[in-house]
């Protein structure tokens, strides 16, 4: 069915997306099969979303401005908080099947920095699988929606105006590189934790979205701001398997290696803190040589199989029995809460773009991401942007074509040998805790390293991703959520955003 509008990415934000367009055509690609390789399906904690009868969507507001330490947008947290009932509400009319209590009502769970039990989620800790689920299948059924899996975008094609027209495409199974006229584009490509050493994500998540959005012109909001998990389970495993802030939720405890409790030392929200602090916290055990695990033994105990199948399946494969064992944590990078900043309806500064979930910075997160509010945003903002696109007049885009060294570089993922060393730079200099110094150091690294002689297509964009963060987090010269400067540990009095310009970063093409 011809189409013209292209979603790029399959997870929850470009499938509800392309769902919520109908009737209008919509061309979603992905470069794996349909719901394997995202994020979206490792969601464990759930969807927030003020449906608890003690709990209301200003409550929620109030918990996600507080989170964001003073860079959260009010006017997108309103829409994020008063969509969240409805979102819900849509997700089971669509098939999700949330956990509920023996009376039909929906099992709510708590997580850091939310003041109400608000956390809706299913089987326990699958929350995200479950969503993935009813998405896929709805999509699938979906006659105004055509599919095109193992697809992998190298970038967007600009016209002449720069006005973005579509994407340039590979496809290895017929090795061919493609051009894919588009009128509208949405990018929904996930986050970028592939580029540290420590990651709950999965590892192909490498912000190249984020770099295609760059080299197309368009303002990149805040890309400074990583969020690292407090605890991703440290059993050596790539990427770190999650184990979900709802095990504290249920009332796990955080405690050192001999088994003293420790969030206390540190915030008077002790466990449930907000998530930037819980993870300094335990990353400064850790370097103090007194060790950081989760403590489920008594608050959770017998329960956890049911409770937490997935964190119970990821402890037994490092022969860790939570309920009578400490679970081993270290911080991991998480969440991205800058990206390629959107209005209010998810447009980009650049004509023909638009972009939802992680890959974009719409204003609800500002700083520090509110727990589990990020399959929400998904959901009220790609449904924001399907009331703009579904009855929009759309020009056919005409003589797009992509930037010009992209046609010279080889059509693959970033070479191994190379990933590693640009994820343990970024782990390095551009984790929790910078400094003036290190970030100096890492972009003179990303510098050498777009010299590589062993560039390629999927390379080329990790670099560029990794210096918008390096870029940001060098330019930011204060402590702020997510972004911890060594050399600079206060706030400053007025937040700001930092804004970067691809053109700062391109005078060279
Ligand atoms: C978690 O389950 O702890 C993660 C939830 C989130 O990142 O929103």
């Amino acid at each position: 069915m011809q189409s013209d509008i292209l979603i790029i990415g399959a997870g929850v934000a470009g499938l509800y997306t392309a769902l919520k367009l109908a009737p209008r055509p919509v061309t979603v690609v992905t470069a794996r099969p349909l719901g394997k390789g995202g994020a979206t399906p490792w969601a464990q904690g759930g969807l927030a979303a003020a449906v608890g009868p003690d709990d209301t969507p200003n409550l929620h507001f109030a918990d996600t401005m507080q989170a964001g330490a003073g860079l959260v947008d009010p006017e997108a947290a309103h829409i994020l908080a008063t969509g969240g009932p409805a979102a819900v509400e849509d997700l089971i009319r669509i098939g999700v099947r949330f956990d509920t209590d023996e009376n039909g009502n929906l099992k709510l769970g708590r997580e850091a920095a939310h003041c109400r039990d608000r956390i809706v989620h299913a089987t326990g800790d699958q929350a995200g699988a479950a969503i993935m689920e009813a998405l896929i299948d709805a999509a699938r059924r979906a006659g105004h929606i055509t599919i095109l899996e193992r697809i992998v975008v190298e970038d967007l094609l600009l016209d002449d105006n720069g006005v973005v027209g579509g994407a340039l495409i590979y496809d290895p199974e017929a090795g061919e590189r493609e051009a894919f006229d588009y009128g509208e584009t949405v990018l929904a490509t996930g986050g970028l934790g592939g580029l540290y050493a420590v990651t709950t994500n999965p590892t192909p998540a490498q912000g190249h979205g984020l770099a295609f959005a760059a080299r197309a012109g368009a303002v990149i909001r805040d890309p400074e701001f990583v969020q690292f998990h407090p605890t991703a389970l440290d059993i050596g495993l790539d990427p770190a398997p999650l184990a979900t802030e709802a095990l504290r939720g249920d009332g796990a405890r955080l405690v050192n290696k001999d088994g003293a409790p420790f969030m206390e030392r540190y915030h008077t929200g002790a466990d449930l803190a907000p998530r930037d602090i819980v993870a300094r916290a335990v990353e400064a055990e850790i370097k103090a040589g007194r060790g950081a695990f989760l403590d489920a033994r008594e608050a959770i105990g017998a329960k956890f199989p049911d409770t937490f199948p997935t964190v119970f399946a990821s402890c037994q494969a490092a022969d860790i029995d939570p309920r009578t064992d400490l679970m081993p944590v270290a911080p991991a990078a998480h969440y991205h809460m800058g990206g390629v900043y959107t209005d209010l309806d998810g447009k980009t500064s650049v004509d023909g773009l638009w972009a939802v979930g992680e890959v974009a910075s719409s204003g609800v997160h500002g700083a520090n991401r509110l727990a589990s509010n990020s399959l929400l945003e998904a959901i009220v903002f790609g449904g924001r942007i399907a009331d703009q696109l579904r009855d929009a007049e759309i020009d056919s885009a005409e003589g797009a074509g992509a930037p010009g060294d992209r046609m010279e570089l080889a059509s693959k993922p970033a070479p191994a040998k190379e990933m590693a060393k640009l994820r343990t730079a970024m782990s390095d200099h551009a984790a929790l805790i910078r400094n003036g110094e290190g970030l100096a150091d890492l972009l003179e690294f990303i510098h050498e390293m777009q010299e590589s002689p062993d560039m390629t297509s999927g390379l080329k964009s990790a670099l560029v991703t990794a210096e918008l963060i390096a870029q940001g987090a060098l330019a930011r010269e204060e402590s702020r959520g997510g972004h911890f400067r060594s050399d600079y540990p206060e706030a400053d009095g007025e937040p700001y955003h930092t804004e970067i310009a691809a053109t700062l970063l391109y005078d060279d093409e």
